[in-house]
């Protein structure tokens, strides 16, 4: 099979089940035999199946047991189930952990971890791998054209790290390949600082953070060492099989550049459970539509949401989903471009730390609870949207939010814990929320992606700029492109040096025509932003929420500038027309309503126009486009009942609350609109 087509989730229709652990009831036969009724009625087509079950597989040593999946397997082929047939790589068993402890972690202070919880075993070890590399293989030669298996899900949620001699002797040769000599890493590392002048490899420690170089790379390594652990699996797996292979994300989790791990996979999966009773909905939907767009933007093409919770985490023991949460959830998952939905888990286990967390199937064993019924629903409606199934996201804006850069500003000594600095993806969040409120498709990419294909691109942040990024983001504004540079743009390389010359760097001073001296974090209320001569929400001031920039307009039109203390007058924010288009300045942290004020009007001013015109504040719309029709997902983020008036020939196609171009959406509730 071509490498077109083992690309993913071609299936005909969208993608609902979930993480299924038949291994867990091998005892209780007659249980296994409801599943398959239930799902059914729970209009379930899709399952992960095998997730942790390595002890199933393999009881001891070399001495396998495949019979209770073969049997699985083939009833989910007679039930017409999907499978994605998961390596249990994720949990080793008791035996591997205690026979062969170099498979168990090193911690960072140097202790050796047990081997009990999960995805806690070396990459490096030999021992580990080789056991992996034989259950992988025993599946993919047994499994790899079973009918029902549709595609693999490698481990779960790779993880964490290893300090083991093996893997600190894996990150030497890592950077001894990088670097080739020791007098090229020490220059880059700036290692003069502190005597820190290594005259051997073996002498570089990554848990010392005298040299912030030290933990970027070993964050690049970790993931390296991360890919390449699973790329052991995949090979394998693609001998024997033509299904497609993922592996499941976790949002925008730190430990891991997950644009790399992205390329090892066919299509992408992530896992999504938002906390919705945490904080204000739309904050918590910014995060998880930003989340799925660029999940959505890593391939270009669907992805699945492999896990959610129909019902309430049991890590977070507090609210049940509120009426409308659980539809709504799923359908922004939708819209932001999965092609399916499913969840964690099948059926509650009866014991271990996760016996109350919520699934499909609860402890009753009925298909009469709320959440049981609510899935059913979903999952009946859901076949009716065949026709979405595929269809594509246009964006014209995008929003950078890229790994290396944040854990370069996370790394480096000083910048963290001051007033209104953020924590990992804070900006990128921020700025994304506000241009999802002037409802906008967006892209969220990294700074190695291809900025062509959009108009309007927002930059917030980068801190680190890798090699020729500031000459593509000056290509992108002279061709007409509108670009958003924010404070702490363009201050290091790719090493984590500051870049001489002024800030923002490489070019990129010049080019939007300010200079950035210095940088003040006040605290809230010491610090305003008065614009010049225009208002955004009939207002012309506004507080700084964090940093301020002192910069200076060397070469560009001031559209605002501090109102108080001793940088009074200093420009906030530029503007300079570049070519065929114009660059702007954001120096000062802004409030999201601030901002999407602002972008709403630079839209406006490109003719870029919002998805659906006259969507109250608190209504979202994402959408989707498929053999010439227009989906629009149009979603209540507030707890009222908002009225949305229509123009043109629309269809409501998922909820009943139409009337002619009127439409009513219930607290929370979503529906779908066709064109
Ligand atoms: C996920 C994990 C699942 C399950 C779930 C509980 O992160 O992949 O196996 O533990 O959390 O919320």
């Amino acid at each position: 099979m071509s490498e077109e087509t083992r690309f993913g989730l071609e299936q005909p229709f969208f993608l609902h089940g979930g993480d299924y652990n038949p291994d867990q009831w091998l005892e209780h036969p007659e249980i296994i035999e409801r599943d398959f009724e239930l799902m059914d009625k729970a209009n379930c087509n899709t399952f992960s199946i095998g997730v942790f079950s390595w002890t199933k597989l393999e009881p001891s040593d070399g001495v396998f047991d495949f019979g209770w999946l073969d049997n699985i397997l083939n009833l989910c082929e007679k039930h017409g189930k999907r499978v994605f047939l998961a390596t249990p790589t994720g949990a080793r068993p008791a035996w591997l952990g205690n026979q062969f402890p170099e498979t168990n972690r090193i911690l960072k202070d140097g202790t050796r971890a047990r081997w009990n919880e999960r995805e806690n075993h070396c990459y490096t070890s030999p021992v580990m791998r080789e056991h992996a590399a034989r259950i992988v293989t025993r599946l993919a030669e047994r499994y790899g054209n079973h009918p029902a298996v549709c595609g693999w899900h490698i481990s779960n949620e790779f993880n964490g790290e290893c300090f083991c001699p093996l893997c600190l002797e894996r990150f030497h040769n890592y950077l001894k390949d990088k670097y080739k000599t020791l007098e090229t890493f020490n220059q880059a590392a700036w290692a003069g600082f502190w005597s820190h002048i290594y005259t051997d490899w073996s002498q570089i420690d990554p848990r010392d953070c005298t040299l912030d170089l030290l933990d970027l790379e070993w964050k690049r390594f970790i993931t390296v060492c991360t890919v390449e652990f699973m790329k052991l699996e995949t090979d394998i797996i693609r001998t024997y099989s033509q299904a497609p292979v993922t592996t499941n994300m976790m949002g925008f989790y730190n430990g891991l550049d997950y644009w790399r791990l992205a390329e090892a996979c066919d299509f992408i999966a992530d896992d999504c459970y938002p906390s919705w009773d945490k904080e204000e909905p739309l904050k918590v939907g910014a995060r998880v539509a930003m989340s799925h767009d660029m999940h959505y933007a890593m391939k270009n093409k669907p992805f699945l949401m492999m896990e959610s919770c129909p019902g309430r985490p049991e890590w977070c023991v507090r609210k049940m989903r509120r009426a409308g949460e659980f539809e709504r959830e799923m359908l922004l998952a939708i819209g932001h471009g999965a092609d399916g939905t499913m969840y964690f888990q099948w059926r509650k286990g009866r014991g271990g730390m996760e016996k109350f967390h919520g699934a499909v199937v609860d402890h009753d064993g009925s298909n009469r609870t709320m959440i049981f019924k609510r899935v059913a629903d979903y999952g009946a409606k859901l076949k009716t949207l065949a026709e979405i199934h595929g269809a594509a996201i246009q964006a014209d804006c995008a929003v950078i939010s890229d790994w290396e850069s944040r854990w370069a500003l996370m790394s480096t000594f000083g910048f963290q814990g001051a007033p209104g600095q953020e924590k990992e993806n804070d900006m990128p969040l921020r700025h994304y929320s506000a241009l999802w409120g002037c409802h906008v498709s967006i892209a969220v990419i990294e700074q190695v992606c291809d900025f062509s294909k959009y108009k309007f691109l927002i930059v917030p942040s980068l801190y680190m700029l890798k090699k020729g990024v500031a000459e593509r983001l000056i290509q992108f504004t002279e061709k007409g492109g509108t670009l958003i540079l924010t404070n702490m743009t363009g201050m290091v390389d790719e090493n984590n040096q500051a870049i001489l010359g002024g800030f923002p760097g490489n070019g990129l001073r010049k080019f939007c025509g300010v200079w950035n001296e210095d940088v003040d974090c006040p605290d809230p209320g010491e610090q305003t932003v008065m614009l010049n001569g225009f208002q955004l929400n009939e207002r012309n001031s506004f507080p700084v929420t964090g940093r301020c920039e002192i910069i200076h307009a060397e070469d560009a039109d001031v559209l605002a500038t501090y109102g108080l203390d001793f940088y009074k007058g200093y420009p906030a924010i530029t503007r300079k027309k570049a070519g065929a288009g114009y660059v702007f300045y954001i120096a000062a942290d802004l409030d999201e309503e601030v901002l999407t004020a602002f972008y709403k009007l630079l839209l406006m001013n490109l003719k870029i126009k919002p998805l659906l015109p006259g969507l109250p504040d608190c209504v979202r719309v994402a959408k989707r486009s498929k053999d010439g029709h227009d989906y629009y997902f149009v979603q209540n983020f507030s707890n009222e009942l908002q009225h949305l008036s229509l123009s043109g020939k629309m269809m409501n196609i998922w909820s009943g609350n139409a009337k002619g171009n009127k439409i009513y959406l219930g607290p929370g509730e979503s529906t779908i609109l066709r064109a």
